[in-house]
């Protein structure tokens, strides 16, 4: 089956967060805590308009998608490109939690969850790409459609002559790495002690260095 890669457009927005609940399931505290109930229609309607609001107002996001023959989105992600800015550091705001000790978790797991990608961009003077989500739809898994989408910003960084970042899942780690990525840190997101019970998050602190320009 042949497959497109294309930039979202903002019609797109509410496929994708069904693709990102489908693709992570509840097998991503990140995920799951930052967007609350997202297997509900309630939860990706938020999704989709949160996706949408960044679109319409983040200039360093590019949103990419792949799409089969038959038209059908089947695979997403974001791309963050800084072009040499660093940008001022993201805050998790809204009304999205069910209480307020679910979005004081959120926001300390969002916090804390970027330490690592935001030390890199600082440090880089923001001449960096990061890549923020990559979402595949589980009935279209293995197929490179994953693969297209972390080339679509390879070449960016390599176009660039900069480095690329990622947060990597268990699943995305091997892609990554056959992508050119290496394993910097085992990074563990750390939680206040009264949210100690609760499932951890962890990721591979994932970086592709600068590619010799030819
Ligand atoms: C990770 C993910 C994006 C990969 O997308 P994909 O379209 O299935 O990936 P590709 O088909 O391009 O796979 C490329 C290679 O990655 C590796 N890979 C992909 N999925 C894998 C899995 N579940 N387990 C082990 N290796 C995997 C394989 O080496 C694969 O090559 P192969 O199929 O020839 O063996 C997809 O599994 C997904 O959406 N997972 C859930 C969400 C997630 O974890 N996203 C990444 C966040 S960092």
């Amino acid at each position: 089956m042949a497959f497109a890669l294309e930039e979202c457009t903002e019609a797109d927005m509410p496929r994708l967060s069904e693709i990102m609940s489908l693709a992570f399931a509840h097998d991503h505290e990140y995920i799951e805590s930052v967007f609350p109930a997202l297997d509900t229609p309630t939860g990706r309607g938020e999704g989709a308009e949160r996706m949408l609001a960044t679109k319409r107002s983040d200039p360093n996001t590019t949103f990419i998608k792949v799409v089969n023959d038959e038209g059908t989105m089947i695979a997403g992600a974001k791309w963050n490109v800084y072009n040499g800015v660093v940008p001022p550091a993201p805050q998790l705001t809204g009304d999205y939690w069910s209480n307020g000790d679910e979005m004081e978790f959120a926001r300390n797991m969002f916090d804390r969850y970027l330490v690592p990608r935001l030390t890199y961009v600082q440090n880089s003077g923001g001449n960096l790409v990061v890549l923020d989500m990559l979402v595949v739809d589980p009935i279209h898994q293995r197929q490179g459609a994953g693969r297209m989408l972390v080339r679509w910003g390879t070449a960016v960084a390599d176009r660039l002559g900069v480095e690329a970042v990622v947060e990597a899942s268990d699943y995305g780690r091997g892609l990554y790495a056959q992508e050119g990525f290496i394993v910097l840190e085992k990074y563990l997101v750390l939680v206040p002690d009264k949210s100690a019970a609760r499932r951890k998050q962890w990721y591979m602190w994932m970086k592709r260095p600068a590619q010799a320009r030819t």
